[in-house]
């Protein structure tokens, strides 16, 4: 279309709803509930120092990956000292294994140890972090995380200020030729999946909106539904 650009290769965008929203006393109920319907399950995993509460640990990643041995699990380390627990979760059965920017003080070596641990590495940055911070890193990653929200809860609401990151990063993977996945975590619903589609994001993380919901298989169907029908096309400049 002339005048308009991708802000990201046209590809099927994938959703990734977080056990953290699931109901604590049936994980696994919940997710089974939905099995089939998502691309990643992603499990949020909190230390009460990085993020005022506490999750899960590895044993809930080994017991899901002893469950679906081919599901995408998106382990997101929202701790303080995330080289103490790459291993645990690497053995568990992490497939993506994202560590924040913050919490983080030798990066490469990180990434590449997870990297060789045998998962695929990502990074992530909290709503008020710069974007430069993460720069240097880019090509050791397979996954780029934005934060919409503080993290340590469900439930939050969207913050549209993180969309710019999310086009920043579709330009910055076009003009350096990186390939990692962009996905935004926090406050995503049915109200604006599609504005942050269009934005450039290729996977969805969603707790709230598929766990709290009465139906969350129907839930999800309308998701896609909505994604679909989404532009992926945005006029820049
Ligand atoms: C927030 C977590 C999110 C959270 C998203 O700290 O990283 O993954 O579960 O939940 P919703 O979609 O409810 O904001
Ligand atoms: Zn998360």
């Amino acid at each position: 279309m002339a005048g308009q650009i991708p802000v990201t290769p046209v590809r099927e965008r994938l959703i990734a709803p977080s056990v953290l929203s699931a109901d604590p006393l049936n994980i696994a109920g919940d997710v089974e509930k939905i099995n089939g319907l998502y691309d990643f399950l992603h499990v949020d995993v909190m230390d009460g120092n990085f993020v005022p509460n506490i999750s899960y640990g590895p044993s809930l990643v080994s017991a899901l990956r002893k469950r679906y041995p081919e599901t995408v699990l998106d382990v997101h380390l929202m701790v303080e000292t995330p080289g103490n627990f790459i291993e645990s979760f690497a053995s568990s059965g992490a497939t993506y294994l994202t560590v924040h920017v913050e919490a983080s003080s030798h990066l490469n070596r990180l990434l590449s140890e997870i990297r060789k641990l045998g998962c695929k590495p990502g990074i992530t940055l909290n709503p008020s972090t710069p974007l430069w911070m993460i720069q240097p890193v880019l090509h050791l990653v397979d996954m780029v995380l934005v934060m919409s929200v503080n993290p340590g809860f469900g439930g939050q609401r969207f913050l549209p200020e993180t969309l710019d990151k999310v086009t920043t990063l579709c330009q910055w993977r076009v003009s350096s030729g990186h390939e990692y996945l962009i996905e935004i975590d926090g406050g995503i619903s049915e109200k604006n999946i599609q504005k942050v589609a269009a934005a450039g994001a290729d996977v969805l993380v969603m707790g709230n909106a598929v766990f709290s919901s009465e139906e969350p298989e129907q839930q999800l169907r309308e998701m896609r539904e909505l994604l679909k029908e989404e532009n992926l096309y945005e006029r820049q400049g």
